[in-house]
């Protein structure tokens, strides 16, 4: 995280140290969850081939999932009495996921190509879960953790379309 976000006073009764370490986990993956979003739209709109409408609207509807997650995320920063680091430019600069290839279109490989960032993203929530659960911060470790669920079905959905 380049950025320093602000902090604001709470009731809540988490330690300042546990909420400073857990808002810059949520940002985190809050930046590579944005970043995911957007390949997904991405690919929702240049996919080609003879698969395209089944694939433009599997696409539509991950993304529609993973924007939730992004709405999670960020609103356990703020509940935690930290800032949500949420624009695209702040998601671009943090996010840990390598870009879409833009002359990929062909059906098959975007969804190899989205595979390889929802495997990426779904280690990195595993992560989450951990650091979360180690802080002792059993909220935002269930929120990873059903985001995890979540993204595990997901990757199931794309790799489905590449095991047979
Ligand atoms: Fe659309």
């Amino acid at each position: 995280m380049a950025q320093k976000t602000q902090t604001f006073e709470t009731r809540i009764d988490l330690s300042e140290k546990t909420r400073t370490a857990m808002v810059k986990l949520l940002n985190q993956q809050l930046a590579d969850t944005f970043d995911l979003y957007s390949q997904i739209k991405q690919s929702h709109w240049n996919v080609k081939g003879m698969d395209f409408m089944q694939l433009h609207e599997l696409f539509d509807d991950l993304a529609e999932s993973v924007l939730e997650y992004a709405d999670m995320i960020a609103e356990r920063a703020t509940a935690l009495g930290g800032s949500a680091m949420g624009t695209v430019r702040m998601a671009a600069e943090n996010s840990t996921l390598p870009e879409m290839p833009a002359k990929t279109v062909e059906g098959k490989e975007v969804v190899a190509v989205l595979s390889d960032r929802m495997a990426a993203y779904g280690k990195s929530t595993r992560s989450a879960i951990d650091a979360a659960g180690d802080a002792k911060d059993e909220g935002t470790a269930d929120l990873f953790t059903e985001v995890s669920r979540g993204v595990d079905k997901h990757l199931y959905f794309l790799e489905a379309h590449l095991q047979a």
